[in-house]
């Protein structure tokens, strides 16, 4: 998907498209300096890509500034994990990246997402919460370094009819 970002006084090519094994090193350098996103050791990459996930990255004028990444079982799917660059947050592609998600899962015909959120990530919650999805449940102490319960939070599609 292309689309253009206005800025205060640029314009930035975005897209979003499929993830390859060239991507990773970029992929695991932003997850890295995103201290909520989930860390994942260089083979959880590797097989990430070659198991059937939904794997995207977003690109702004040809550099790759954020992923997402998620698997489903029949209409239940899971986000893994999403994260964007830090100097490039606040600029919509957290939202892009999590549409085309949703919108790749509307196709295969997904009913619903699920993830798990630690609870003091405002700022996905926040990114969450605008996408509608809802608070479904907690994992008490889910998380450690440091430990904290995970809120669970679902989307669910609308049923047509
Ligand atoms: C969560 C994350 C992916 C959001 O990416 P982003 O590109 O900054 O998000 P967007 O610019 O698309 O923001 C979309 C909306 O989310 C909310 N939001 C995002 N960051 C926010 C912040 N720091 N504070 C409050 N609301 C925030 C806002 O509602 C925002 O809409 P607005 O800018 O119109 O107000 C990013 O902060 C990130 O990579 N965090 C570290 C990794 C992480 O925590 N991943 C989630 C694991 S569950």
């Amino acid at each position: 998907m292309l689309c253009l970002v206005h800025g205060a006084n640029t314009e930035a090519m975005i897209r979003v498209r499929a993830a390859v094994a060239d991507d990773l090193p970029q992929m695991m350098e932003i997850a890295k300096r995103s201290v909520t996103a989930a860390q994942w050791t260089p083979e959880q990459y590797q097989k990430m890509l070659s198991s059937g996930r939904v794997v995207l990255v977003i690109e702004d004028d040809a550099r790759v500034m954020g992923f997402i990444a998620g698997r489903g079982a029949a209409e239940e799917w899971e986000i893994e994990n999403v994260a964007v660059a830090a100097p490039a947050r606040r600029r919509g592609l957290g939202s892009h990246l999590l549409g085309e998600f949703l919108h790749h899962v509307r196709n295969r015909q997904g009913k619903e997402v699920f993830l798990e959120v630690r609870e003091s990530n405002h700022a996905a919650r926040k990114l969450y919460e605008k996408w509608a999805f809802i608070e479904a449940g907690r994992r008490k102490s889910y998380y450690q370094n440091p430990p904290e319960d995970a809120l669970i939070l679902k989307f669910y599609f609308p049923q047509m009819g």
